[in-house]
């Protein structure tokens, strides 16, 4: 059997399968379906210093080969977390990320603070697309990348991932900005800003009028961003953006990603995890590959 733990920043994970931030909650409807200790890490819902109600329904729509959703970081707060989630996710044998939430750099860093080293890794969230504050708005300018991975890093217990956005013209210019801020790892790409409407009514169809596409429909973006990020970066790339199959997932680690999330897929289908995982481990074991981590940046590019 080929060899599947990755080390991502210093922290062993099993297999190089994790979830994506706010497709899995905390963990526990899917816990329902299998065992989550099958998982590399359980990367959790985006948490924020005080709870958040997110925004107003209808948040989510479907695409061809995607959803969209405006969600805007529902999450009941780092303390309730720590009483509540926390305690419970721990009977698993997994590592669990936490995906930082903010509207300021003071919120990031609080955040950060509030939850200690009580997990394995941090996600910085510069990149969601659906609040007025924060999110997106810090992680499409470089220097503000920089700025707010550097105070997050200076107060991080544990090793701190930048979750970096698609909606950039040079993603391998934030993705250096994180490096120089300090991150140990990167992970791509979040959701990509977009709209539909509703031709009988004229109004968009969500109510917050635009949200995040994910799904397959993100994948080719997703996988040449992962690469552009390989050639620019030393550390760790999770990838992810419409991963499906373990043949999409060796997609993105052909591409340069030490490891890959799972998101919108689990959404029709709640073992998603579990198969992209055995496929990957097939994929190794078919073509006599002894180890996972030789397929990272083994794209042979076309002249
Ligand atoms: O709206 C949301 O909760 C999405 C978060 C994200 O894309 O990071």
């Amino acid at each position: 059997m080929a060899e599947m733990r990755v080390n991502i920043a210093g922290v062993e994970w099993k297999n190089p399968v994790t979830t994506g931030s706010g497709t899995f909650g905390f963990g526990r409807e899917y816990s329902d379906f299998f065992d989550l200790s099958e998982l590399g890490a359980i990367c959790l819902k985006a948490l924020s210093v005080k709870p958040r109600q997110g925004n107003p329904s209808p948040r989510i729509a479907e695409t061809p080969k995607g959803i969209l959703n405006s969600v805007g970081l529902q999450n009941p707060g780092a303390e309730a977390f720590l009483s509540t989630e926390l305690p419970w996710l721990r009977q698993f044998d997994t590592k669990l990320i936490a995906n930082l939430a903010g509207s300021t750099i003071e919120d990031y860093v609080q955040v950060a603070e509030m939850l200690g080293d009580s997990v394995d890794m941090f996600e910085l969230n510069i990149s969601c697309p659906n609040v007025k504050e924060g999110g997106m708005a810090f992680g499409t300018d470089a220097k503000m990348i920089e700025n707010v991975t550097s105070q997050v890093k200076q107060v991080s217990k544990v090793p701190l991932i930048v979750k970096l956005s698609p909606n950039v013209t040079d993603i391998a210019e934030m993705a250096r900005a994180a490096e120089a801020g300090g991150a140990d790892a990167v992970s791509l790409i979040n959701t990509l800003f977009g709209m539909r409407i509703d031709v009988k009514t004229r109004r968009p169809v969500l109510r917050n009028n635009m949200g995040g596409l994910s799904g397959p429909a993100v994948k080719p973006v997703a996988v040449r961003m992962v690469y552009q990020v390989r050639q620019a970066v030393k550390i760790p790339i999770i990838g992810m953006g419409g991963i499906t199959t373990g043949e999409d997932a060796v997609e993105f680690m052909l591409a340069g990603a030490n490891a890959v999330a799972v998101g919108t897929a689990g959404i029709v289908d709640p073992y998603a995890w579990i198969r992209v995982r055995n496929g990957i481990e097939q994929y190794l074991n078919e073509n006599n590959i002894a180890d996972v981590n030789e397929i990272v940046g083994a794209v042979q590019m076309n002249d």
